[in-house]
């Protein structure tokens, strides 16, 4: 069942961000999988705005989670993460449709995100969830403020890009 999140959420919320990221460990991108988890101060405004989304099992446990923001106006999908031992389940694919007819709700004309181009579950993941990629004249200034900050962090030592989904 996906729902909006619940403070309560925010420990389970990171701990599946820490889990899924181990899947960064195959790829030799050590940076990625140990990576510190959003802090519970900026999960907490994505959910007490309503823009943050949990899958829950039967005892209503998260065991996904997304969180979206605006950018130049365009809804952008912040981050999903699937618990690895629930990954392979369309929970991901899910999450994305949710975050998508939530953007629509707000009348944003599409959704972005930012993703590495190689990462097999990442840029031809979300191409086939109807992503395409941008070229680089198409990143609006906030996206690119996005991409910056990333860079910043050392994500840039493998090849990231900005995509967009019309909706
Ligand atoms: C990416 C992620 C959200 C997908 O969640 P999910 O619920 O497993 O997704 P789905 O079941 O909808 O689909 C899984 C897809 O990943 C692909 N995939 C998963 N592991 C893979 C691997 N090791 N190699 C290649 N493809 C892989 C599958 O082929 C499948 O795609 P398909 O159904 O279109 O063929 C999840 O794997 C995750 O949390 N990953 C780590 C964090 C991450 O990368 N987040 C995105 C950051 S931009």
């Amino acid at each position: 069942m996906i729902r909006t999140a619940r403070a309560d959420d925010i420990p389970e919320m990171q701990r599946i961000e820490v889990e899924a990221g181990r899947m960064f460990l195959t790829l030799d991108m050590g940076l990625v999988a140990g990576d510190e988890p959003l802090s519970t101060a900026e999960l907490l405004d994505y959910q007490r705005d309503g823009r943050a989304w949990v899958v829950a099992d039967a005892a209503d446990r998260p065991i996904a989670y997304a969180i979206a923001l605006f950018a130049d106006r365009v809804a952008h999908l912040e981050q999903v993460s699937v618990h690895p031992a629930c990954a392979g389940r369309r929970l991901g694919a899910d999450l994305v449709e949710r975050v998508a007819g939530w953007a629509r709700e707000q009348g944003s004309p599409a959704l972005t995100l930012t993703t590495f181009a190689d990462v097999p579950w990442n840029a031809p993941y979300y191409e086939r969830l109807g992503f395409r990629r941008l070229a680089d004249d198409e990143i609006t200034p906030e996206l690119r403020a996005i991409r910056a900050e990333e860079a910043a962090h050392g994500l840039d030592r493998w090849p990231r890009l900005a995509m967009r989904r019309e909706l």
